[in-house]
């Protein structure tokens, strides 16, 4: 089955394999982020935020991203991707610096271009941090908007924020969220992961029209309804949340109450060497979970199609 995936984190993706390769060209000791068997190695969402940040630091230079997007759009073509939104920080890309990020988003549309004519096609959603704060935030957003939307190349077509959730106000990033609209980007934050639904509420505040998670939007029925009503799409990562114990085993997960609630619900990885899946590992698991079957994964997709944040061209492509 072909699959639209809209959440993944191209750092998170990273193989342990590459990354490893990456430490011994560099002469980087990063044996302490791997377990005996050669897996991430974490404990909860923090110390999984501080593995994530160490594996980045081997991601130094233009080239190194374009590879890594080219191992990681191939992995994602083998499980039957046409279409994938990469999350990807100025961040970890150049410190924030707009003139070295543009040389980043060179190398990653340049690859981008190569494997569409490969079949997989991709966009790049920048992403700021959220528990790097609010200042930090602006300068992502304005790599942004410099390299995206109506301003920049085709590539960058999002902006959106992951990190640590319940750290500080989603309103507090309200002026890099609007930055980022004045320049055309579709807008996505994660919410309602490591905190409920009042922190959905707030992402909302911010003019999103994508969710990354939203799953404890289930803990509150009125949030389902307006989430419903106004066709909010979540990015949902199910196997992610089970890995880092948000929820005890895949049918304890809400997607498909949300789903039957009419809330437009998709299916990512999110990060899926940490969490040991693959896109065909989600469906197989929702598949036993919930008896979902080719209507629904069909209907998944349809939604994630319509609300990718590619061009209306693309789009028909995909459907
Ligand atoms: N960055 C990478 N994965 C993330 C997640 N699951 N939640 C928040 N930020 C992230
Ligand atoms: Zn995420």
């Amino acid at each position: 089955m072909k699959k639209t995936e809209l959440h993944l984190h191209l750092e998170g993706a990273a193989p342990p394999e590459f990354v490893r390769a990456l430490a011994a060209e560099k002469h980087v000791d990063l044996s302490r982020i791997f377990d005996a068997q050669g897996h991430y190695a974490y404990e909860g969402f923090d110390d999984f935020l501080r593995v994530y940040e160490a594996a980045t630091g081997v991601l130094q230079t233009p080239r190194d991203y374009a590879r890594l997007l080219a191992e990681v759009l191939e992995r994602s073509a083998g499980q039957g991707v046409i279409y994938t939104e990469l999350f990807v920080s100025p961040e970890f890309c150049g410190g924030g610096d707009l003139a070295a990020w543009r040389d980043f988003v060179a190398a990653m549309a340049e690859t981008a271009a190569d494997m569409r004519a490969q079949g997989i096609d991709s966009r790049g959603v920048v992403t700021c941090i959220r528990h790097f704060g609010p200042d930090r935030a602006r300068r992502s957003a304005i790599c942004a908007a410099e390299t995206g939307g109506e301003t920049g190349g085709d590539w960058i077509a999002g902006f959106g924020m992951g990190g640590a959730e319940a750290v500080g106000k989603a309103t507090d990033f309200a002026w890099s969220f609007d930055c980022a609209r004045e320049a055309g980007l579709g807008l996505t934050c994660h919410a309602g992961e490591w905190a409920g639904p009042d922190s959905i509420r707030q992402a909302l505040d911010l003019g999103v029209t994508r969710i990354g998670h939203g799953v404890r939007a289930i803990e509150d029925p009125g949030l389902v309804r307006d989430l419903a009503a106004r066709g909010t799409v979540l990015e949902v990562c199910p196997g992610s949340n089970v890995a880092l114990g948000l929820y005890p085993d895949w049918t304890a997960h809400p997607i498909a109450r949300l789903a039957d609630a009419g809330v437009k619900v998709t299916v990512s990885t999110d990060d899926p060497p940490f969490f040991h899946t693959t896109m065909q590992h989600e469906y197989d698991r929702l598949a036993d979970a919930f008896d979902w079957g080719e209507d629904e994964f069909a209907q998944i997709n349809r939604w994630a199609v319509d609300a990718a944040f590619c061009d209306a061209a693309t789009r028909d492509r995909l459907r």
